[in-house]
């Protein structure tokens, strides 16, 4: 069975990256370790190391994307929660089975990952980022 291996980064909706930095940076004297498009999102992410985890600041790049849609219903704030997985398809196999819902039916291939997120509807209200990390940079 597909296993949770830790809390890979808490993800942050943010209409100004410029804006919402300086608090991460500037009063908390954390250092941003890269900015990504993200294009299959419609989003631009700014990830920021904790240790072990990140920060993700995640800002909309179109109208459409879904994390526009949030921070027009409900403001700036946190967007979601990454877990990382040692079998992200296995995972989603398990979770499929358990009748869990899923946004993403098969993972999605990003740089140096797969991800894939779980419905709010099923996780208590919170939105699930699944990581397989598929080597050691981002
Ligand atoms: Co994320």
């Amino acid at each position: 069975m597909a296993r949770v291996l830790k809390i890979n980064h808490v993800g942050i909706a943010v209409a100004d990256t410029a804006n919402a930095r300086s608090f991460w940076e500037s009063a908390l004297g954390l250092t941003v370790d890269h900015v990504e498009d993200v294009l299959a999102q419609k989003s631009q992410v700014t990830f920021i190391p904790v240790s072990e985890s990140e920060i993700e600041l995640v800002t909309p790049l179109a109208a459409e994307s879904s994390v526009a849609k949030f921070l027009a219903d409900r403001g700036p704030g946190m967007h979601h929660l990454c877990l990382q997985v040692d079998d992200i398809a296995g995972m989603l196999d398990d979770l499929k089975k358990k009748n869990i819902r899923l946004i993403n039916e098969t993972p999605l291939q990003e740089p140096g990952r797969l991800m894939a997120f779980v419905h709010p509807k099923s996780t208590g209200g919170v939105l699930v980022e699944l990581y397989q990390v598929l080597q050691d940079s981002h």
